[in-house]
């Protein structure tokens, strides 16, 4: 059996990514680290707690990171803070967790000569206007926009240079904008979701005419194995499944329908300041090099991964109902 320590696992993607390590690579024993912040809940491992190790406890801690390093032989690196909103209201836990809790991890990696697979997003590379044909790569310039991008940048960069320096064994993934079941109520699609299962209408920031490029969780999570697995150790991997043509008023339209409302059942609210407009990815070395394929694609891929999503957050209200009001008081303060 090969040891795996999944920093994050109790929040969105780290705990989709351990139910799917647990279903389609049993030769992986997996001890998953986690502060459990607002974010983690160990409720998103339930039905799989007694097959793995869970450790409750913060990647800043070096002694107890020192320890867990030297006890496996592959970190897989999600924990974070991740809001981009909350980022704007109070940085300093991003600043903390990204990137001293990363550096923490890479000297303990260091140390121990431990491979490590580190999770990042699409954002350090800044955002695309509308209309420009480009799409990000492993080669675009970093031009972050938020305290969450740029810290998220900060912690590629200590990445990268461990690599370079130290010549630790890692490498980097940046993919898009995630969904699927576990993911937080405060993110756009779920927030959407659980907005129409209390009666209240979606909230669209803007005129809504910003891009994301969905991707499913489980195909983010299927690509993060193959780079574990064949990636080349030093490169980076940029994940993505081809759907930036679908803007946020397309997507809240889109869950509307789905959800037997009518197609403008929502309203305009404040925007975010400082609102990335596009982001596009370009997987090509991904699917050349590794030959990856999502699973859920295009338009119709985004449908039938939304109606899934939509049929979880239905079936689950116990997992959230708990959570809704205070979630949108804090939304409520900012006019959101
Ligand atoms: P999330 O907020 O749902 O989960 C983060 C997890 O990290 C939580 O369980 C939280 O308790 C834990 N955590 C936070 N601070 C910690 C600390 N100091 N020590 C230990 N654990 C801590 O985030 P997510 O959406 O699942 O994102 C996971 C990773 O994927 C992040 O690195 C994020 O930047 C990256 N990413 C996310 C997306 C997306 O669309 N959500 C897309 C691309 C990349
Ligand atoms: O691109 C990858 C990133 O995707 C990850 O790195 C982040 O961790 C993740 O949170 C996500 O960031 P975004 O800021 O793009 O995701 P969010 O779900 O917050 O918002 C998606 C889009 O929807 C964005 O353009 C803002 C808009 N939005 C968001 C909310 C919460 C709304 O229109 N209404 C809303 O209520």
């Amino acid at each position: 059996m090969t040891k795996m320590l999944v920093t994050g696992g109790a929040g969105f993607i780290g705990a989709n990514f351990v139910h799917y390590t647990l279903k389609h690579k049993p030769e992986y024993d997996v001890t998953v680290i986690d502060k459990l912040t607002y974010a983690g809940n160990p409720d998103n491992l339930k039905s799989i707690l007694d097959q793995v190790n869970f450790v409750t406890g913060d990647i800043c801690d070096r002694e107890l990171m020192d320890k867990l390093v030297a006890e496996t032989d592959i970190v897989v690196h999600f924990a974070a803070e991740s809001h981009n909103d909350n980022s704007l209201r109070e940085p300093w836990p991003f600043v903390e967790t990204n990137i001293i809790g990363t550096y923490t991890i890479l000297e303990a990696v260091r140390k121990h000569d431990k491979r490590l697979h580190h999770i990042s997003t699409d954002e350090v590379f800044g955002d695309l206007e509308l209309d420009d044909p480009n799409r990000f790569t492993e080669e675009t310039p970093y031009n972050p926009s938020s305290p969450y991008s740029s810290t998220k940048a900060g912690s590629d960069h200590l990445v990268r240079a461990w690599i370079r320096s130290f010549g630790i064994k890692a490498t980097i993934s940046n993919c898009s904008n995630n969904y699927g079941p576990y993911q937080h109520i405060e993110k756009f699609i779920p927030r959407q979701i659980t907005n129409i299962l209390s009666d209240i209408k979606p909230k669209l920031y803007g005129t809504g005419e910003q891009v994301r490029d969905w991707i499913h969780v489980d195909d983010h999570n299927s690509a993060v194995h193959l780079i574990i697995e064949q990636g080349k150790l030093g490169d980076t991997y940029i994940i993505g499944a081809d759907n930036d043509h679908v803007n946020n008023k397309a997507v809240i339209e889109l869950i509307c329908e789905l959800m037997g409302k009518g197609a403008d059942w929502y309203e305009h609210v404040n925007d975010r300041p400082g609102h990335d407009m596009r982001y596009a990815m370009n997987s090509t070395k991904l699917r050349t090099e590794l030959g990856w394929q999502p699973q859920y694609t295009d338009q119709d891929g985004m449908r039938n991964g939304l109606q899934a999503t939509i049929d979880w957050y239905t079936e689950n209200d116990e997992w959230w109902k708990a959570e809704k009001a205070k979630v949108e008081a804090k939304y409520a303060e900012q006019g959101q």
